[in-house]
């Protein structure tokens, strides 16, 4: 037992960080890089698709409280990133604060996860941009066959000029005289995730310049949408009033369907729409100022990101009833609603290049987090075999991304996300356990930024971290498990006998000859 609670002493993470630094990236990021990291990595499919599908079936109107809900929940979780990014500022994210405070076990547990979170994630926002894509070329007459827009759990209508999926069709069209297609293989999913991770291979770096225009971009999107549906709102209260009423659907029967259940329900499934602010803490390494600007930047874009959902979601149920918003491009609908026809246009390109940018952020945090593992010894080699003239670890890549691309292209967008939040949930409680942990085993470290009200703030990231797991489906919690103890078996039957912790040899491996790794931005 006590091998698996083995820690890494901070003392080597520090010379680790030291180590790669002399290849990394200049520290070129200040806080209001990070900000932007932050708010790149947050929005994206979660407020574009999944707000929508979480209104019509779970919470109607109500999905503004569900975006407050799970906003609660992310806050106490940040304050405890915040904590861990100014005191550890290396890269690894929460898989090294794990392996730091709790031992290997709990770190593998949250590589692991972090690798659910990432790899689902990323399939996810793929699903969303396949969805806003094939919807934008639909726009100028181009249609893609519909067997290769969808996974074979959707069905399509050719209804109106577009092939639809007949679960978003208004009530009462008859679609026994429409021609209908099953979806296969989402083909546009699958091919955009091999261009993401044909991108990484080659290592284009994003710059911290063009992460802060496509954000301003995609930040203008939103807020362009929130002025037209506000001012639209304005000059049709009739029409509003009567979205918003009842402001909280009866529940239909069972958990999760309307009613109070249901906004707990929402919550859990919206919570996608906040993932990334943990992205944030990846960049330690090059953060001019980590120890004052981590903070700035988790805390700083989880709060933008907080208050826009909460106008985006409460104005997208007002100008459209929540129960036409099950599409997969709810907030283009909303703005087709408020008949300024450009606007649909200008969201639709706002969420493809933005979405883009998202599965390039989690899909080199996947990479990142999988090297740092592989370099541990926790993983196979290959894992952080450096490409030679990319100097990126090509091979993990080319790998997880096939399987990535398979996943996007099979599996539902809500089973895809509701994995990735049961994940990501898990490595918050992982996180919030942490801070105290380490408030009495190490209460003498420097900490620049420190949670306040510890052990509460930890104690309630725990608990509603909680409540939203045990909101999301039974089916969710299996696929958990079940991807927990494929982890557990690779864990006892490779990492426990090739970690260099455990050996107590020095973790900072050589690179290959003529190759080092140079940390991705
Ligand atoms: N928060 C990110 C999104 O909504 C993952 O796409």
């Amino acid at each position: 037992m006590a091998k698996l609670l083995k820690v890494k002493p901070l003392e080597m993470i520090e010379a680790e960080a030291s180590e790669s630094g002399q290849h990394s990236l200049k520290r070129a990021l200040g806080p209001l890089n990070l900000v932007a990291l932050g708010v790149g990595a947050i929005i994206g499919a979660g407020i574009f698709v999944l707000t929508g599908q979480a209104a019509h079936d779970h919470a109607g109107p109500a999905i503004v409280l569900s975006f407050c809900l799970a906003g609660v929940a992310c806050a106490f979780a940040g304050l405890c990133y915040a904590e861990f990014a100014s005191l550890i500022p290396i890269a690894g994210s929460a898989y090294t604060y794990g392996y730091a405070t709790l031992g290997e076990i709990f770190a593998w547990i949250i590589g692991w996860d972090l690798v659910l979170e990432y790899a689902f994630g990323a399939a996810t926002v793929a699903s969303g941009w396949a969805g806003y894509f094939v919807s934008f070329l639909q726009d100028w007459g181009i249609h893609i066959p519909p067997e290769f827009i969808g996974t074979n759990a959707q069905k399509f209508v050719f209804y109106n000029g577009r092939w639809s999926d007949v679960m978003t069709l208004p009530a009462g069209v008859d679609i026994s005289s429409l021609p209908v297609h099953q979806g296969w293989f989402n083909l546009v999913a699958f091919l955009i995730i091999c261009i993401v991770t044909a991108v990484l291979v080659i290592g284009i770096k994003e710059s911290a310049n063009l992460n802060t225009a496509i954000v301003i971009v995609k930040v203008s999107i939103v807020l362009l949408f929130i002025v037209i549906a506000a001012a639209y709102l304005i000059k049709h209260p009739a029409l509003a009033s009567a979205n918003w009423h009842p402001f909280i659907p009866a529940n239909k029967g069972g958990y999760g369907n309307f009613g109070f259940s249901g906004i707990a329900t929402g919550a859990a499934v919206v919570f996608f729409a906040y993932i990334g602010f943990d992205a944030v803490s990846t960049a330690a390494q090059e953060a001019k100022n980590p120890q004052r600007d981590m903070p700035i930047g988790i805390l700083g874009s989880l709060v933008i990101c907080t208050l826009l959902y909460i106008l985006v979601s409460g104005l997208l149920t007002g100008v459209v009833s929540y129960t036409k918003l099950g599409v997969p491009d709810p907030v283009a609908v909303g703005i087709d609603a408020t008949g300024v026809r450009w606007g649909s246009f200008a969201v639709k390109l706002g969420a493809i290049f933005g979405l883009a940018t998202v599965m390039l952020v989690m899909l080199l945090g996947q990479s990142r987090v999988f090297y740092s593992m592989s370099r541990d010894g926790l993983l196979w080699k290959w894992a952080s075999v450096i490409h030679p003239r990319f100097r990126t670890p090509w091979i993990s890549n080319i790998v997880m991304g096939i399987f990535v691309a398979i996943f996007a292209a099979v599996i539902p967008i809500s089973d895809l996300g509701d994995l990735v939040n049961i994940g990501t949930l898990l490595a918050f409680v992982i996180v919030c356990a942490g801070i105290w942990v380490l408030r009495v085993r190490r209460p003498d470290l420097p900490r620049p930024f420190r949670t306040p009200l510890v052990p509460l703030v930890p104690i309630l990231g725990i608990l509603f971290s909680a409540y939203l797991m045990v909101s999301l489906p039974l089916l969710t919690w299996y696929r958990m498990v079940g991807w927990l103890i494929i982890g557990m078996f690779i864990y006892f039957f490779y990492g426990l006998k090739h970690s260099k912790v455990q050996a107590g040899m020095p973790v900072v491996s050589q690179p290959p000859v003529g190759a080092t790794y140079t940390e991705p931005k």
